[in-house]
């Protein structure tokens, strides 16, 4: 196995292989394996001019015995080929996008790192037919990779509060593209969480249009307190995350009731006076927050440290994701 004595930050390290199909003439043409290499194309593709691009985000676990496991990853297929389908791109092939996954995990096999690390897997998807005047006509080409990226647990040193804006004036996306995992809305959370970071020094923003409480620029947003669970129902505004659903239903397990609904600021700055809010995503797993800035003024959640429920929470979805815990819901596939 790769030995990593400097563990690089999240993302920038790829792993050596990845996996590449092209949609042409109405169809997929048969995927490869291949070095990881830059990818050309017409200057004129559709995804450079158009944004017609979306991608997913799951982790592969090692455990002790050697043995390589899969999280979730039919749920974040599903969500691709839905976000294709948004975007107006051509769909992937569920089993052809799971055996691409699973030929590349293979392949890098000795490069994913043990507990707590992972191997972090980024299947992409863009637009590649060259016009320039395709502003209304969707791609009819496509290129379809699968990317992996060896990563680290974000708190190895320590699970520190986190620091968030809460912003009522703009929007993370469209409200019809809120679900759709494309690059678009990372670029519209961008310029708000840039500045917030310079002005109130906080890690993240919360966005709340018209006061409603949504999603940070890439993750859920949870609250707990006194046996319950409070989150924002689905609908198209935002991300299903599928760390958000696995925590629910271990919620669930554990006897936590599960509240999803809409709430907005005024509920959740009284919520935190005594409860715990944290993040959800396939990177930070579950991460506590420990202020919120509103309008100038500064809410500390409870006691301002990472609170009790969230620590179970996460101690709970890491154990089943390394195997210590039974894995009751199926969401594991060994490779
Ligand atoms: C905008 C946004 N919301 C939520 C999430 C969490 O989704 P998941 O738990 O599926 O990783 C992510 C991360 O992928 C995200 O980018």
């Amino acid at each position: 196995m790769t030995a990593f004595p400097h563990r690089p930050g999240f993302g920038t390290l790829l792993a050596s292989h990845m996996a590449s199909a092209t949609f042409q003439n109405g169809r997929w043409g048969e995927s490869e394996v291949l070095p990881v290499a830059p990818v050309s194309m017409s200057p004129a593709a559709h995804v450079l001019h158009y944004a017609s691009s979306c991608f997913e985000g799951f982790k592969a676990f090692r455990r002790a015995d050697g043995s390589i496991h899969m999280f979730r990853m039919d749920r974040h297929i599903e969500r691709m080929r839905q976000s294709a389908r948004q975007l107006v791109l051509p769909e992937p092939d569920a089993e052809q996008l799971a055996a691409m996954v699973r030929a590349v995990v293979e392949r890098c096999r000795g490069e994913v790192p043990e507990a707590p690390g992972a191997l972090y897997l980024r299947p992409i998807l863009f637009g590649t037919t060259a016009n320039i005047g395709a502003a209304a006509t969707p791609a009819s080409e496509a290129s379809l990779l699968v990317l992996a990226s060896p990563v680290w647990d974000y708190f190895s040193g320590g699970m520190k509060p986190l620091r968030i804006l809460i912003d009522d004036e703009n929007t993370r996306s469209a409200a019809q593209m809120g679900m759709v995992k494309t690059g678009g809305n990372y670029a519209a959370a961008m310029g708000p969480t840039l500045r917030a970071r310079a002005q109130y020094q906080v890690d993240q923003v919360l966005f709340c249009p018209g006061g409603q409480v949504q999603e940070t620029g890439a993750a859920n947003f949870l609250l707990f307190r006194d046996g319950e669970i409070l989150t924002r129902n689905l609908d198209s505004t935002f991300l299903h995350g599928v760390t958000r659903d696995s925590l629910l239903t271990l919620g669930a397990d554990l006897g936590y009731r599960v509240s999803e609904r809409a709430f907005d600021v005024g509920e959740m700055l009284e919520w935190v006076t005594s409860g715990e809010a944290a993040l959800s995503g396939t990177a930070a797993v579950l991460a506590g927050v420990g202020t919120l800035v509103f309008r100038g003024t500064e809410h500390r959640v409870a006691q301002g440290d990472v609170g009790p429920i969230t620590r179970r929470l996460r101690a709970q979805l890491v154990a089943v994701q390394q195997g210590e815990a039974p894995d009751i819901h199926g969401w594991l596939q060994r490779l």
